[in-house]
């Protein structure tokens, strides 16, 4: 990785690409390169913008690397701002640019400004060793004494190269069916994908990926992840001339934020890369994330098995119910068991409660103590379900409280699953929430919190705040910020990332969080689609993944195929293990057992999808650690009507090494370059099969 720098030229260099732009004559960042290298020379300085004609004016036709709204500027920009005097435009110029090196990084700052206003804005860019992915952020100064008011502030502006239209990859999901991947062929205009829900959603994804002539292994593949878990926004345009650029960051709807003289704004980081094939984004992002997202404390542990007691229990839990699953949960193999919602308060279903974060007496008569020592005892660790942005109108904390949710006193509030939204950018709220969990871990060995969310905000009147348009951006930060008090004054607590599944399973709370629900649905077949959708720009190792009872699709009682699908992310239980037969459990004990013995290689592999599921009707993926590697293959309905077999060219192996195969009890030994190149057909075709291939360099 490295800077250059010449005469106002810019070059960041990866691992296989360039980053290039240059000071134009006007002042103006303008974007020159991105992908392939070359010959650092041959990037030609300035040039100047030329216009079109009237009505297509220089600015708006050329590539700039963070335009604000300013001038003759018509197609969607990065930032607006308003300026104490009242001007709504804003022109950014270069001042300055530092570069510097970090502990694993080089960064490259930018400054610009808006001299009459003393507004400087720095486009910010980090580079790491072995790697093609480039961290991006901005950061905004008042360096004036009246405010600036800033209804957009992205996190960057991306311009690529090509004239011919891209393919744009992002989800369409939903509660249950998060991560379902949808492509659209980007045309002239501008195509949208934002929330605005208050988190980032089950629906469209915080990413832009945008291809040519791309499947795994090859085409022109660029992308940009947004770590932010709450409204975001990705304006994709491509102007008459063919131009294609991206827009990504905090959602500019109903937002503002007020700068006050000498503050400063970080904007999220949006995590970017080119790529040779789909699969070669999934790579580079699966292991970018391990080793530069993720809390550090954790990120290189693997995550532990878990029971978790929803779908068995849902609100039904006691003190004696749990501890009989939890030794089961022990007898199979679990390692941490996480006791759901219904704990607290007077929570019997999901009308009442919420906010009342004290243990339900009628249901743990002394405490959760005896479930924990049980827990413990059994060799597992404790971890507990909070949802502590919310509350319920039948709950004391509202009666005591009702001016700590979001409202407008001329509004009826809109209740979802019968609650409220908790106004997070007051103190006093903050300190609350903070103070409930901090209590629970100050008298208990939890070691694990599972931190939920169930709804999208609504009436969001914040009086407390003197913007309130601020709030969709300080909420967020609060919770946040709220993990990471508690994180660092419990350093060896887990937390795990859920809103009502994969509502919030995005880069922002993976920086915060150890690791997320993707969904709440576990049903295997339709987990293959979810999980699919996830590993394209997450990492495996953050993904959630349970063996329950759901099973909608699949042959009764067929654990083999669940777990080979749920291992394929952090495997974890979730079905009433008290209902099974002893059959059932051993086949548990069996796959956990198993798990255990490839973890490391599925959560810290480098990852590889071998099939594409529309095309091939089948889902292998393939994740290779040092001399380890695990190949899963599962068909979902009607796969491959009379043909039986599937040809798998396997990935990431030594070509010069040998490997022992383990598959269906059989063994055979095959060169690393045999099994890439030649590969082997494995017997899977017909509906809800599955298989589990394991090699090892001998
Ligand atoms: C939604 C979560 O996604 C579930 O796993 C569970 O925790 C329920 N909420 C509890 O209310």
């Amino acid at each position: 990785m490295k800077i250059y720098e010449n005469n106002g030229v810019f070059v960041l260099e990866t691992q296989n690409t360039h980053y290039a732009m240059a000071v134009d004559c006007e002042g103006v960042i303008n974007h020159l390169h991105w992908g392939k290298p070359c010959k650092i020379d041959d990037y030609k300085s300035v040039y100047k913008p030329w216009e079109r004609n009237s009505n297509h004016s220089a600015r708006d036709c050329c590539k700039t690397e963070y335009l604000p709204y300013c001038g003759s500027v018509y197609r969607p920009v990065a930032f607006v701002a308003k300026h104490g005097d009242g001007c709504r435009e804003t022109v950014l110029t270069y001042d300055s640019h530092k570069i510097s090196e970090g502990e694993d990084y080089i960064l490259l700052e930018i400054e610009l400004s808006d001299k009459p206003y003393s507004l400087a804005v720095t486009l910010c860019y980090k580079l790491r060793e072995n790697t093609d992915v480039i961290e991006r952020y901005t950061k905004i100064k008042n360096k004036s004494d009246s405010a600036v008011l800033l209804s957009k502030i992205a996190s960057g502006e991306f311009n690529l190269p090509s004239k011919r239209p891209y393919l744009s990859t992002n989800t369409n999901g939903s509660w249950g069916g998060e991560f379902r991947i949808e492509k659209t062929e980007v045309k002239n205009g501008t195509l949208l994908y934002d929330s605005r829900k208050g988190g980032s959603d089950h629906t469209l994804n915080p990413w832009f990926i945008l291809s040519q002539n791309a499947d795994e292994k090859q085409g022109d593949v660029y992308f940009g992840a947004l770590a932010w878990s709450g409204n975001f926004k990705v304006e994709i345009n491509r102007d008459f001339a063919g131009v294609t650029r991206a827009v990504i960051g905090i959602n500019d709807f109903d937002f503002s934020y007020n700068l006050r003289p000498g503050e400063e704004f970080i904007t999220p980081s949006v995590y970017c890369g080119y790529a040779v094939g789909y699969g070669g984004m999934s790579n580079q992002m699966n292991a970018y994330a391990v080793e530069n997202i993720l809390p550090k404390r954790f990120a290189k542990e693997p995550l532990p098995v878990l029971y978790n007691s929803w779908e068995a229990t849902f609100f039904d839990v006691s003190s004696e119910s749990q501890q009989k699953i939890a030794e089961i949960a022990a007898d199979i193999g679990c390692e941490l068991f996480v006791m759901d919602d219904g704990w607290f308060g007077q929570r019997k279903d999901d009308w009442a409660g919420l906010g009342d974060w004290y243990v339900n007496k009628d249901k743990f008569p002394e405490g959760l103590k005896p479930l924990i020592d049980k827990v413990k005892s059994l060799g597992m660790r404790f971890g507990l379900w909070f949802e502590p942005e919310m509350v319920n109108p039948d709950s004391d904390l509202y009666r005591a409280h009702p001016e700590w949710t979001y409202h407008y006193k001329t509004r009826k509030a809109s209740l979802l699953r019968q609650q409220l939204v908790l106004n997070l950018t007051r103190d006093d709220v903050k300190e609350f929430v903070f103070g409930v969990m901090d209590k629970m871990l100050a008298e208990y060995d939890i070691s694990y919190i599972k931190w939920d969310m169930n709804r999208a905000y609504s009436e969001t009147g914040a009086e407390n705040l003197e913007n309130p348009q601020e709030l969709w951006y300080r909420h967020t930060a609060a919770v946040y910020e709220i993990a990471d008090r508690l994180k660092a004054k419990y350093p060896d607590l887990q937390i795990e990332c859920c809103a009502s599944g994969g509502g919030r399973a995005d880069l922002g709370a993976m920086s915060h969080f150890s690791m997320l629900l993707t969904s709440d649905n576990t049903d295997p077949v339709d987990r293959l689609e979810i999980q699919h959708g996830f590993s394209l720009l997450y990492p495996i190792k953050c993904m959630r993944a349970w063996v329950t009872d759901t099973n909608r699709y699949s042959r009764k009682n067929d654990f083999d195929f669940r777990f080979n699908v749920t291992m394929q992310g952090s495997l974890s239980i979730g079905g009433n293990l008290t209902k099974y037969s002893e059959e059932e459990l051993e086949i548990h004990r069996k796959y956990i057992t198993l798990y255990k013995e490839i973890r490391n290689t599925v959560q810290f592999g480098a990852f590889y999808r071998l099939a594409n599921y529309a095309e091939d009707r089948i889902y292998a993926t393939q994740y290779v650690l040092g001399s380890e590697s695990v190949i899963f293959l599962c068909t979902s309905v009607n796969s491959f009507f009379n043909d039986k077999f599937y040809h798998i060219f396997f990935e990431g192996l030594d070509s010069e090494g040998t490997y022992k195969l383990t598959y269906d009890d059989k063994e055979e030994i095959y060169g690393g370059a045999y099994l890439m190149n030649v590969g082997l057909d494995f017997e899977i075709g017909g509906t809800l099969r599955s298989k589990i291939i394991r090699l090892k360099r001998i």
